[in-house]
């Protein structure tokens, strides 16, 4: 267990540098009209974060020898997704909040459009990144990443769970109603994230069943989890506004539940997850660590 942790500690340590190194190359000043959308996009995207989907993507990788280069690359494209889904979450038409990563939401330190601007630009900065030769040098494999992230980010993904978040507000939901929810909205990315990594290895859908298990238990518990940190969390730690779930009337595992069968709920998913690995020797310790 203590293994467990110092690893995790030292690859989240790993991959921040290395995701912080990947958008500073990737996002130089133009040096004309266009900077302040590039200073917009730096601010979201570099220093600050869990950088989770990152390192999902990389540990999977590394199961099957993926050359760290390469899943940095895709990883960062997910990153991109995400800290893009970030920035608009936060504009004042959908949470309104003023912090993010403990710094001012983009919104707050520039304005609203550049704040839409700058998620806009994230977005296509992560399909440029997949579909560029220099991540891949097999076509198959770019389409499948394109398509992977594509379908994740979209209606059938992050997007349409946003949707349903916001639709939830407007009326009492049941758990099932949550838990589709919860698997667009936060599920979808991360299960792209581990499939990603899978699809760098070359292992074919019909190989990917156990991964696909433990990305799903893992989405489902840690969407829990920041649900719980809603209710119980520090703000300071968290870097973001907390108590805002039940302010909003919002539908969560733990209006559902209550506090003390989320976590229940939490921790048996987590042990389902990592059931899902059991084919896997120690080259798997930090997916079982993640979890
Ligand atoms: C926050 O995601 C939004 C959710 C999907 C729950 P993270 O908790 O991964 O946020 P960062 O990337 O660490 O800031
Ligand atoms: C947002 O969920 C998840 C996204 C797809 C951006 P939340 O609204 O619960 O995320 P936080 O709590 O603001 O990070
Ligand atoms: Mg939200
Ligand atoms: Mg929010
Ligand atoms: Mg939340």
């Amino acid at each position: 267990m203590a293994a467990h942790i110092s690893l995790l500690q030292d690859s989240l340590a790993q991959i921040a540098a290395d995701i912080d190194h990947e958008f500073d190359a990737l996002l130089t000043l133009p040096g004309d009209a266009r900077d302040r959308l590039y200073a917009a996009m730096r601010h979201a995207a570099i220093g600050g974060g869990k950088r989770l989907r990152p390192l999902l993507v990389t540990a999977t990788a590394a199961l099957f020898h993926v050359d760290r280069a390469v899943a940095l690359r895709v990883g960062t494209a997910v990153e991109a997704i995400h800290v893009y889904s970030l920035v608009h979450d936060d504009l004042p038409c959908m949470d309104d909040d003023d912090m993010r990563r403990g710094k001012p939401t983009v919104h707050r330190a520039f304005d609203d459009a550049t704040a839409v601007l700058a998620g806009d630009s994230l977005h296509a900065l992560a399909f440029e990144i997949l579909a560029s030769p220099q991540t891949h040098g097999d076509p198959f494999v770019r389409g499948e990443l394109v398509s992977t992230l594509a379908l994740a980010s979209g209606p059938e993904g992050m997007a349409g769970g946003q949707m349903m978040d916001i639709e939830a507000e407007k009326s009492v939901v049941d758990l099932q109603t949550v838990m589709r929810l919860q698997a667009l909205k936060t599920g979808a990315l991360i299960a792209a994230s581990v499939e990603m990594g899978a699809i760098l290895g070359h292992i074919p859908t019909e190989g990917r069943t156990h991964l696909r298990g433990y990305a799903r238990d893992i989405g489902l518990a840690f969407q829990i989890a920041d649900d719980i940190m809603d209710v119980e969390g520090d703000p300071e730690l968290a870097g973001k506004a907390l108590q805002k779930d039940a302010a909003a009337n919002k539908g969560t595992f733990v209006s559902l539940m209550g506090l003390e069968r989320a976590k229940q709920q939490a921790d048996m998913l987590v042990q389902q997850a990592n059931d899902h690995l059991s084919t896997y020797g120690a080259e798997a310790d930090l997916l079982r660590a993640i979890a």
